[in-house]
């Protein structure tokens, strides 16, 4: 989780999102989606110490990374696999942008691919984010994730160019590519605003060896903001 504003102001609103989500959406014997990130692990934490007193109870979680795992596992937080429960009720993760539609850009810890995966087996998506990720549109403020397989990534990049992006692979403080939990790397795409979001995502599928990209849409259906005013509640119509 590199690269992330880790102020205690920002970590205090994550924890106030991630509560006010908690609070509002987990009930005791919910298959709950552990989104990866660090306003996510506030709702890991935030739900291991409702488990240990008594507020919650028959809880477990299909986390959506490694890293979540291991730290859902410390915090005491009990596992499944989406095997063996493949209908999620409820996910909470956070998100790198979130637009006035509430259609999302994810990725940015590299997670994309296994949290798309737990959202689509999700009955109610949950994102948690401070203020700083709210944008008048995606492509805005943060470049798109798009994972690639490694063999033949250069192709994946000249196509993602020639659709507009800057581009970057994702590198390791030392210099190598960054590989995701499913072996592959990650390019950043720097694009702007994107002005049709699903025109995108539809050129992005249709590509051999783009395995998935960081447009989530149509998938949030409840997004809790926390910043200096409070928190508040964006709903999809
Ligand atoms: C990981 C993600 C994260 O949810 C996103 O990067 C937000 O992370 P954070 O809460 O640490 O800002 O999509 O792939």
């Amino acid at each position: 989780m590199s690269g992330k504003d880790t102020s205690s102001t920002t970590l205090s609103l994550k924890r106030q999102a991630a509560v006010y989500a908690v609070d509002t959406f987990v009930h005791s014997g919910m298959i709950l989606g552990l989104g990866s990130g660090t306003t996510a692990l506030e709702a890991v934490r935030y739900i291991a110490e409702c488990l240990q007193s008594g507020k919650l109870s028959n809880i477990v979680g299909v986390p959506c990374s490694i890293w979540i795992e291991e730290h859902a596992i410390d915090a005491g937080v009990p596992l499944t696999t989406l095997d063996e429960n493949p209908r999620v009720d409820l996910t909470i993760d956070g998100a790198d942008e979130v637009d006035p539609h509430l259609d999302l850009i994810k990725g940015g810890g590299a997670s994309l691919l296994r949290e798309k995966i737990v959202a689509q087996a999700t009955a109610h998506e949950v994102i948690i984010v401070d203020e700083s990720k709210i944008s008048e549109g995606l492509g805005i403020r943060f470049p798109l994730p798009v994972e690639v397989i490694p063999f033949g990534w250069t192709t994946q990049d000249t196509f993602l160019r020639s659709l507009g992006a800057q581009t970057s692979m994702r590198l390791t403080p030392e210099g190598q590519p960054h590989i995701t939990n499913q072996g592959n790397y990650i390019i950043d795409c720097a694009f702007g605003q994107i002005p049709d979001p699903y025109a995108l995502a539809e050129q992005l599928q249709s590509r051999a060896g783009i395995v998935e990209h960081g447009l989530f849409l149509g998938i949030a259906r409840d997004v809790i903001v926390a910043g200096s005013e409070g928190v508040r509640h964006l709903k999809r119509p």
